[in-house]
């Protein structure tokens, strides 16, 4: 099979009767890019070995050191974080980590601080653990540049942990080694833990270096703890794998703890296919999907960028950036009209934090065609607001 085969072949009419949630939830004649959830052919790799942990019926208790120990490996070879598989958490995705550490660094009215716009899970768990989230607002017209005045201006001694994605979602950013080295100095200075989520550090554009936090200073790497998973790159968020990992020996023990019963790490079958999405197996796969996802997001940047009261950032990083929409409306009025006058679905922007009115989430992981039919029923539609 060619590259084409894996990354480029969807159409509208063909994705009708996917089992992909993105597809199930608007009516067939809707082009839905509204989740974070590609497109694109799993990779025969990850199949392999799904199948093949059936036909061994592997699936009994059985123990996750394997599976830490090849997560450990990656985190040195790939992070260059120097840890051990004791050092590692095995969850169902990454969203429960997000809940461990909030649990772990605060308690009923702490303050933390996140990225404003944000991905929607960190906005969730600070309303459900009833902790105080402040914002540290990014802006658009700035590049969504991470200011570290801002952010010295709004830290003090309530803040107990600091959330962070990179690169970002929605914001499309790939924090530079100076933007992570002053979140670093601020977080030591202060003594505030750090929660840094990794998850898309694969979905990078343009030669951007993925430097991780927690590998500048043991002063940094002991305040942090770092997730990744694998849903984003390999299309399998249905397998419900996600780790983490932090030096810091009497975090993990309060992480585990706080999970104990819980969770209970992910599936037998999740853990299977984890070595070939862990080592080197599958970076054709990555390469691949970085060549498609140029070309698509190329797609949306000079055709939105094309119509009038649209514009579309330039993205460093993830395949679900945050266009900005002038035509008067909430993100949320945006989101009925696209439906229903251009047939197309995307996330509202106040889904993302306060700062999120004004934008709408698209994820672009999907076919030329797809992109293509998306931007002409966009453009016929918003041509009437302008
Ligand atoms: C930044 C970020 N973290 C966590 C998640 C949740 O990931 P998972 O489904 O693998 O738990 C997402 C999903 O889009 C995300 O964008």
């Amino acid at each position: 099979m060619s590259s084409d085969d894996y990354f480029n072949l969807a159409s509208v009419e063909g994705m009708a009767n996917s089992l992909n949630r993105k597809w199930q939830v608007y009516p067939n004649d809707v082009i839905p890019l509204w989740l974070a959830s590609p497109d694109f052919r799993i990779a025969p790799e990850i199949k392999e070995a799904l199948h093949h942990a059936v036909d061994a019926e592997d699936l009994y208790y059985n123990s996750d050191d394997p599976t830490r120990e090849a997560m450990a490996e990656k985190i040195v070879r790939v992070n260059g974080q120097e840890v051990t598989s004791d050092d590692v958490m095995i969850s169902q995705g990454v969203e429960p980590l997000l809940w461990l550490a909030v649990m772990h660094a605060c308690k009923e009215g702490d303050e933390v601080v996140m990225p404003n716009p944000m991905y929607n899970g960190f906005v969730h768990v600070m309303e459900g653990l009833n902790t105080k989230p402040v914002y540290w607002d990014l802006d658009y017209e700035d590049g969504y540049r991470f200011d570290e005045e801002r952010l010295k201006e709004i830290v003090n001694k309530d803040t107990k942990l600091l959330c962070l994605c990179n690169p970002h979602n929605p914001a499309g950013r790939v924090m530079t080694r100076e933007e992570l080295k002053a979140v670093a100095d601020i977080a030591v200075d202060n003594q505030i833990k750090v929660f840094m989520d990794e998850l898309w550090e694969d979905i990078r554009f343009d030669g951007r270096e993925q430097v991780t936090l927690a590998t500048l200073n043991p002063e940094i790497e002991d305040l942090t703890a770092t997730s990744w998973g694998v849903s984003k790159t390999f299309g399998v968020a249905g397998l419900y794998l996600g780790y983490m990992a932090t030096t810091n020996k009497e975090m993990l023990a309060d992480f585990k703890h706080e999970a104990h019963s819980l969770q209970r790490g992910s599936s037998t079958l999740a853990r299977a296919a984890a070595p070939v999405m862990l080592d080197e197996t599958l970076d054709w796969y990555r390469r691949d999907l970085i060549t498609q996802l140029t070309k698509v997001r190329d797609i949306c940047y000079k055709r939105l960028n094309e119509i009038s009261g649209a514009s579309f950032p330039v993205v460093e990083g993830t395949y679900v950036p945050f266009p900005k929409f002038d035509y008067g409306m909430t993100s949320e009025e945006l989101h009925e009209y696209l439906i229903k006058e251009a047939k197309v679905a995307l996330n509202p922007g106040s889904n993302f934090g306060p700062g999120g009115e004004g934008h709408m989430r698209i994820c672009f992981a999907t076919s030329e065609e797809i992109m293509n039919e998306t931007m002409d029923r966009m453009e016929r539609a918003l041509s009437k607001l302008a």
